[in-house]
C-alpha cells in the first residue's frame, strides 16, 4: 500500500509500474472544494482531455509541458463562471493577486492531480462535510462511486488535545505571556490574530502596513505571524509596532494555540484549508485575504455560504485581481486609501453586531467539528471505515 498527498502524483507512477495491484490512498489535506479548481469537471476521462488540449498546444506553439498547461489551463477571463455550489462569479476572480513568485507549475500540478485523482484508490479526506458546499461534497463522492472508490470524509484533522497555558509557554513564551497580557487588559474576543501561512505574501506589503495602521488606530490589539520568507519587515513598521504594545509581529505562532486562546477575536487569513479547518475548530470568525489556488473559492464558500468570514476586496492586486467583481459589479479601486477605509468598515463590522452573527454561525459549526472525534462521531467512524478496509 502507498499513502500520497494529492501532488505525489509521481509516487503514483513509480508504484504502478512495481506493482499493478498495490493499493493507493491519497490523503487530502485541503478543501473538497479545491479538487474543482483543480480536477474541473469530474467525469470518466476529463483527466485525458485536459492532457490532450495541453498537448495539442504544445504541438502548436513548441512551447515546453510546464509553460503549455499554464497558457492553456490558467486563462482568467470575464467569463461568467459557476463554481460547484458556490454564488457566480467571473472566472478571473480565482486569481484575485499578483503573486510574489510566479514559476509556471500550476498548470502542470493540475494534470498530475487530475491524473492522480482519476488513477488512485480511496482517499482520505480532512475535511468535514459541514464546511463543504453539499453539491461538491455529493459530485466527488459520486465521481468516486463511479469506479467503486471511497472517499473517506475522516475530519476535522486538527490537534485534539486540550489547550493549556503550559503548552503555549512551552512553545513560544514571547506569545504566550503577550497573549495572557492582552486578556488581562483588553477581554475576551478582542485580538485578530494575522496570518497568511508559511508561503503566501502580499506583492503589495504597504496593503498589509495598512491594515496594521487601522489596527492600531483603532487600538485593537493583534498578533502576526510572518513565517513567509518572502516578507521583508521594515524597520518603521517594526518600530511602530513594537511601542504600541498592542501589536506583536513573530516569525512563528502556536497558530492552533491562539486561536484556541480566549482573548483572540478573529483571524486574518489567507484562506488556506488547513487555518479554516482550524478556525472552525476553535470557533474563530475570519477575515479572508486569499492569494491563490483553493484560497479564492475556500473564502467564497465562507463568506457567502456558511456566513462565517469577510473578504478584504480591496487588497486585491495585478491585472486580473483589479478587474470587476461579479457579486458587487465593482473594480476594486488598487489604493491604499481604498485599502484603509475597507479594513476600518470590515473591523466595525466584525466587533458590531454583524460580527456576532458570524460568531455565532462558527460556534455552531465548532460544535459540529468537535464531535466529529466523540464516541460515534462521523471522522471516527470514516476512519476506522477506511482502517478496515485496508485490513487493520
Ligand atoms: C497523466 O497520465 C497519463 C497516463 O494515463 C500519462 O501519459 C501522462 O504523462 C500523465 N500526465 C502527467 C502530467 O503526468
Amino acid at each position: 500500500m502507498l499513502v500520497v498527498g494529492l501532488f505525489g502524483y509521481r509516487f503514483l507512477e513509480i508504484a504502478r509500474q512495481r506493482s499493478r495491484s498495490m493499493k493507493i490512498l491519497v490523503v487530502l489535506a485541503a478543501s473538497m472544494l479545491s479538487l474543482e479548481v483543480l480536477v474541473e469537471p469530474f467525469g470518466a476521462d476529463t483527466h485525458r482531455q485536459l492532457e490532450r488540449k495541453v498537448r495539442q498546444h504544445m504541438g502548436k506553439t513548441g512551447k515546453s509541458l510546464l509553460e503549455a498547461a499554464e497558457e492553456v489551463l490558467l486563462r482568467p477571463s470575464d467569463a461568467i463562471v459557476q463554481p460547484l455550489g458556490l454564488p457566480a462569479m467571473h472566472s478571473h476572480e480565482i486569481y484575485p493577486q499578483k503573486l510574489v513568485t510566479q514559476h509556471p507549475m500550476v498548470g502542470y500540478l493540475h494534470l498530475t492531480v487530475a491524473n492522480l485523482t482519476h488513477e488512485c484508490e480511496d482517499m482520505i479526506v480532512c475535511s468535514m462535510t459541514c464546511i463543504e458546499p453539499p453539491k461538491v461534497v455529493q459530485t466527488l463522492t459520486d465521481f468516486f462511486a463511479l469506479t467503486s472508490r471511497k472517499m473517506h470524509i475522516v475530519g476535522p484533522v486538527v490537534r485534539l488535545w486540550k489547550t493549556t497555558e503550559q503548552t503555549m509557554a512551552e512553545q513560544s513564551p514571547g506569545v504566550a505571556s503577550f497573549i495572557d497580557g492582552l486578556l488581562q487588559m483588553h477581554g475576551r474576543q478582542s485580538m485578530v490574530y494575522i496570518s497568511f501561512g508559511t508561503v503566501f505574501w502580499s506583492s503589495q506589503p504597504e496593503m498589509v502596513w495598512t491594515l496594521l495602521d487601522v489596527l492600531l488606530e483603532k487600538s485593537i490589539p493583534f498578533i502576526m505571524a510572518q513565517a513567509s520568507p518572502l516578507c521583508q519587515l521594515p524597520e518603521h513598521v517594526a518600530q511602530k509596532v513594537r511601542t504600541s504594545r498592542i501589536g506583536l509581529i513573530t516569525p512563528w505562532a502556536p497558530q492552533q494555540l491562539i486561536l484556541e486562546h480566549p482573548a483572540t477575536g478573529w483571524f486574518v487569513t489567507h484562506g488556506g484549508f488547513n487555518s479554516i479547518l482550524e478556525s472552525v475548530h476553535a470557533g474563530v470568525p475570519m477575515i479572508c485575504w486569499p492569494f491563490a489556488a483553493d484560497q479564492p473559492l475556500n473564502t467564497v464558500q465562507l463568506t457567502e455560504n456558511l456566513d462565517i468570514a469577510y473578504e478584504l476586496l480591496e487588497v486585491r492586486t495585478g491585472e486580473p485581481g483589479l478587474k470587476p467583481i461579479y457579486r458587487t459589479g465593482k473594480a476594486p479601486k488598487g489604493t491604499l486609501a481604498a485599502v484603509r477605509e475597507e479594513t476600518r468598515a470590515v473591523l466595525d463590522r466584525a466587533f458590531g453586531e454583524d460580527g456576532a452573527r458570524k460568531r455565532g454561525n462558527i460556534l455552531k459549526l465548532r460544535e459540529v467539528s468537535l464531535g466529529m472525534w466523540a464516541e460515534r462521531g462521523a471522522g471516527r467512524l470514516a476512519a476506522e471505515e477506511m482502517l478496515s478496509s485496508i485490513g487493520l
